[in-house]
């Protein structure tokens, strides 16, 4: 379902005209559609029929809390990887007992707030983590219910930068040791280990490599049970990806889940899944307004008011995202380059792209944002941050106003002896 559509020339979103927003709020900013996440949500849901299933929601992909909320409130619980999204996720009201705990490294400080906050299950990627988190467990007398998260070697053909299940990622305990850390996590105080995990990437557009990973995990599980150990749960991670608008068709959810049931149901585990993408990607865009249209010796740029800094995905993943005008044009589509003005050539948003043609001070939509977009951005050649807007139906509301200079520039801290 496309919640950003045409009506007479004008992008809409939901029952909203985005330029109408755009005058509202100041360009750049990016907006999110609740009924896209709502519809994404129920479609991933709905196709698991009455499998026993936890969607955490991985809030990495955007931690704005009125995102987490729209799906917490659908009965979404989360995937976290740091205090920082722990907090995030409990203040947007998921419960504790939604909550998982993955990421490669998580220090005693993060242990001991999340066993105060009585998560669900930590994810936990290695020996040196396990008994860290046993002796932190131990010392509040608490028991920290455990999955492994294993490296399965399975590549999950996608950008290298985001792929996680090989076995020279750092990710996961490696395959060959997992018995063995099994039979010492049995041992040890504090801890219950209750399932595995694995993640092999994201923005993957094959089932294939889910389906190896998830039949090596499930043969895994069985030599556990035969060890003794009792495992209940298995969290197969996230990564479905989405249509970027090129050429890649990514799996359609029935299609995922029906693999998943065949390929794992006779384990009678409880099954999380962590998708984020999936369920944010498609529902954000970044509107930005054209600063100059320059002719150069080679090429025509539209340079806009958003950067690279705002959206690093092009220019990191060389990921690609669609343009289009928010007035459409009866003239023909020309070739631009699309660039921000940050003074680096990686701010650039797409190359040698048909668009619409557009004059300076015409606004655009970059699609498909809604995941890994913000939460990515930083304030580079100190552009602050920018809005974060959310929409349902003909209401809208900035759910993160943009910070202003002073607040930015604010932040440094002159020490005594330069603040004479
Ligand atoms: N679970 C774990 C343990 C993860 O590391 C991730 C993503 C997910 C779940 C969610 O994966 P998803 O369903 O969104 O594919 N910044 C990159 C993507 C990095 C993904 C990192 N891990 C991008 O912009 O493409």
């Amino acid at each position: 379902m496309n919640y950003f559509e045409y009506r007479s020339g004008e992008m809409f979103i939901e029952n909203l005209k985005v330029s109408e927003i755009a005058d509202k709020v100041g360009t750049p900013f990016y907006l999110y559609s609740s009924a896209s996440l709502a519809y994404q949500y129920t479609q991933f849901k709905e196709a698991f029929g009455d499998l026993d299933l936890l969607i955490c929601y991985a809030v990495k992909a955007n931690t704005n809390q009125s995102v987490i909320k729209t799906l917490g409130d659908l009965g979404a619980g989360a995937d976290v990887v740091s205090q920082g999204e722990l907090r995030r996720a409990l203040a947007a009201g998921i419960a504790p007992e939604k909550i998982v705990y993955s990421g490669v490294a998580k220090t005693v400080v993060e242990m001991l707030f999340a066993l105060e906050t009585g998560i669900y299950q930590f994810n936990v990627e290695s020996e040196p983590e396990l008994f860290q988190l046993s002796e932190v467990a131990a010392s509040l007398n608490k028991t920290a219910d455990i999955t492994f998260r294993v490296n399965p070697d399975v590549d999950a053909k996608t950008h290298a930068k985001i792929s996680t299940g090989k076995s020279e990622n750092k990710f996961g305990i490696p395959w060959k040791n997992v018995r063995e850390i099994c039979a010492i996590a049995a041992k040890l105080p504090g801890i219950k280990l209750v399932g595995l995990d694995l993640h092999i990437g994201s923005q993957i557009t094959e089932l294939n490599p889910f389906e190896q990973a998830f039949t090596r995990i499930s043969g895994l599980i069985e030599t556990l049970r035969e060890d003794g150990h009792e495992i209940s749960r298995l969290d197969l991670g996230g990564g479905l990806g989405i249509s970027y608008e090129g050429d890649d068709f990514p799996p359609l959810p029935r299609e995922y889940a029906e693999m998943v049931k065949r390929v794992v149901s006779h384990l009678k585990c409880q099954i999380i899944i962590e998708p984020g993408r999936f369920l944010v990607g498609n529902a954000g865009i970044l509107v930005s307004k054209v600063i100059y249209v320059k002719e150069g010796e080679k090429r025509k740029f539209l340079i806009i008011d958003a950067a690279m800094n705002d959206l690093i995905r092009p220019s990191m993943y060389d990921a690609y995202h669609g343009i289009d005008p928010l007035k459409q044009s009866d003239h023909d589509d020309r070739l631009y380059d699309v660039v921000g003005p940050v003074c680096e050539t990686g701010d650039t948003f797409a190359t040698n792209r048909l668009v619409s043609p557009m004059n300076s001070g015409d606004l655009l939509a970059i699609r498909s944002v809604g995941a890994y977009g913000a939460v990515m951005s930083s304030t580079y050649n100190t552009r602050p941050l920018i809005a974060e807007v959310l929409v349902k139906d003909d209401e809208f509301a900035v759910v993160r106003p943009r910070p202003t200079y002073d607040e930015i520039i604010g932040l440094d801290k002159l020490p005594s002896w330069l603040s004479k």
